[in-house]
């Protein structure tokens, strides 16, 4: 949280002329500017700044960490409804359209449920539930809006009390809202999280930038059908187009902001733009590489996800079975497997093929004679203890340590093996086998209390010490423990050739989240992959 008197490091505003600039810049281009004042909920800004309008016990900062737990406006007094008239009416002097969208979305309304003022008024309003509050707020703000003869739009969630009788509603959470909403006879606006949202990553997880939770890939966008088959005309007609969300929470520079943007962009404006009987993938992928040039000409950083080989990978017996794929057709995928770098003169892919222990696979596309999408190289050991037999300190086998199959960035994956905060795994071998390294990645998620381990120790009963345990080593990482954010933190510990026939490794890392993190008190949790022995 911010500290008194510290400088905020996130956040800005506009001011009035910067809204008229970039008003009349779109009008010159025939774009009208919709403006989102996000109410009653995500407003923790507004409430920070303006403590009257806001619940019992709300906090005088801007939370940290995308965390949102009492950052609604207060629906319960009069304060509130004159301030939202107030900035609504400030909103649409300056921007001269027919819409204004008043948000509705993701408003956490368990402090209404303890606010005096937000109680009293269910009572005098006769409202029976929270949801019935939020969409009685929502219908005085449009009656502000109406006034201006204008439109009122929001997010899906002013369905769930009730709607306002004119309003316009986009359907973000899947396409169910903005179907119930046109049944009842209004305009939408289509912008499904799944097909639409383009701050989720595009690709591979381990080869896009650490963005975005889920994954809209540009052939998603692309594809998306708009009108559902189940829609007459006369219904269909009430969809009044589709919207990508770009945002930018979790956007730290402009290079990541245009990254994500394009070329999805350009396949959510063809699909809005072209009767679906002209949609063509094939075609948008070559009219895309013109348009490659031109953000090439520009400078302008875009994605070329679509382009990339994707590995699918799974365990086969002692080997790992290798698919090569791209979402783009007709590329000629390359690869190598000792380690060079691959090019249209090694080998081609055309069917799956098996990872054998040693092979570092290394692939590429093609399209044209011409390298494109991203080079890959994924670290897909086949190593000494695949299949070997590993369990806790509770004897709990943990098959997935030492399955060859390798996890994603993301906890998603599960792949990944969860261990609490400190733990002790056993691995034991068939027979005596000579061994010289143990690694492992371990995943940082750092919002989910998921942290490398601080230290991990390996021990060995080995041949020479007649089946003792002898330490190893010792790896002690409590510096990059701190970090914060997303990422695959390799461990690794190499050794002196040693023949053994079990690996202990004792693992650690924070016992208690720190103050100032959203789960602080509750203990930290270890993710590890594969537990690699060469
Ligand atoms: C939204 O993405 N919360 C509308």
């Amino acid at each position: 949280p911010l500290q008194p008197g510290e400088e905020p490091s996130y956040g800005g505003f506009y001011t009035q002329d910067d809204i008229s600039e970039i008003v009349d810049y779109a009008k010159a281009r025939h774009i009208e500017v919709v403006p989102e004042i996000d109410m009653p909920g995500h407003a923790q800004a507004a409430v920070a700044s303006y403590p009257e309008i806001g619940c019992v016990d709300a906090l005088p900062h801007v939370a940290t960490g995308g965390v949102f737990k009492n950052n609604t406006l207060n629906p319960g007094k009069d304060v509130t409804y004159a301030f939202a008239e107030q900035v609504l009416n400030e909103v649409m002097d300056l921007f001269p359209f027919d819409y204004v969208h008043i948000g509705g979305d993701e408003c956490n309304k368990s402090q209404w449920k303890k606010d005096p003022d937000a109680q009293r008024k269910m009572q005098e309003e006769g409202l029976a539930t929270e949801e019935e509050l939020q969409s009685y707020f929502i219908r005085q703000l449009e009656e502000i809006i109406n006034a201006r003869g204008k439109t009122m739009i929001g997010w899906d969630e002013i369905l769930e009390g009730g709607l306002a009788p004119n309003a316009t509603v986009m359907s973000w959470r899947g396409e169910a809202g903005g179907l119930t909403a046109i049944r009842a006879g209004h305009e939408v606006i289509m912008t499904p999280s799944k097909y639409c949202y383009l701050d989720l990553k595009q690709g591979h997880d381990d080869l896009e930038p650490n963005l975005g939770y889920s994954r809209v890939l540009l052939s998603t966008a692309y594809n998306y059908q708009v009108i559902p088959d189940s829609l007459s005309k006369k219904q269909a007609s009430l969809i009044k187009g589709i919207q990508a969300n770009m945002w930018t929470e979790s956007i730290s520079d402009w290079s990541k902001f245009t990254y994500m943007n394009f070329p999805r962009l350009y396949a959510v404006a063809e699909n809005a733009w072209s009767a679906p009987s002209r949609k063509d993938w094939d075609g948008f992928i070559d009219r895309l590489t013109h348009q490659q040039q031109r953000l090439d000409t520009l400078g302008v950083r875009y994605a070329v996800s679509a382009f990339s080989p994707w590995v699918h990978h799974e365990r086969q017996g002692d080997s790992i079975r290798v698919r090569l794929e791209a979402e783009v057709n007709g590329l000629a995928i390359h690869y190598t497997l000792d380690g060079s770098e691959p090019s249209s003169a090694t080998k081609l892919y055309q069917e799956p093929f098996a990872l054998q222990a040693g092979d570092q696979l290394r692939t590429q596309a093609f399209r044209k004679g011409k390298a494109v999408g991203y080079p890959v190289a994924f670290d897909l050991p086949v190593h000494l203890a695949a299949n070997q037999k590993v369990a806790n300190q509770q004897k709990k086998n943990l098959a997935k340590l030492t399955d060859l199959q390798y996890a994603r960035l993301t906890t998603a994956d599960t792949n990944w093996q969860a261990l609490p905060y400190e733990a002790t795994l056993q691995l034991d071998f068939e027979e005596p086998t000579t061994v010289s390294s143990l690694r492992f990645s371990a995943l940082r998620f750092t919002i989910s209390g998921i942290y490398p381990p601080q230290a991990f120790e390996v021990f060995a009963s080995t041949t020479a010490s007649d089946g003792q345990l002898v330490s190893l080593g010792k790896v002690e990482q409590a510096d990059k423990g701190k970090l914060q954010g997303r990422n695959k933190v390799a461990c690794q510990l190499s050794f002196p050739p040693t023949e053994l026939s079990r690996l202990q490794v004792k693992l650690q890392t924070f016992p208690v989240i720190p103050k100032g993190h959203h789960l602080a008190g509750r203990p930290g949790r270890i993710f590890v992959d594969e537990l690699v022995v060469e």
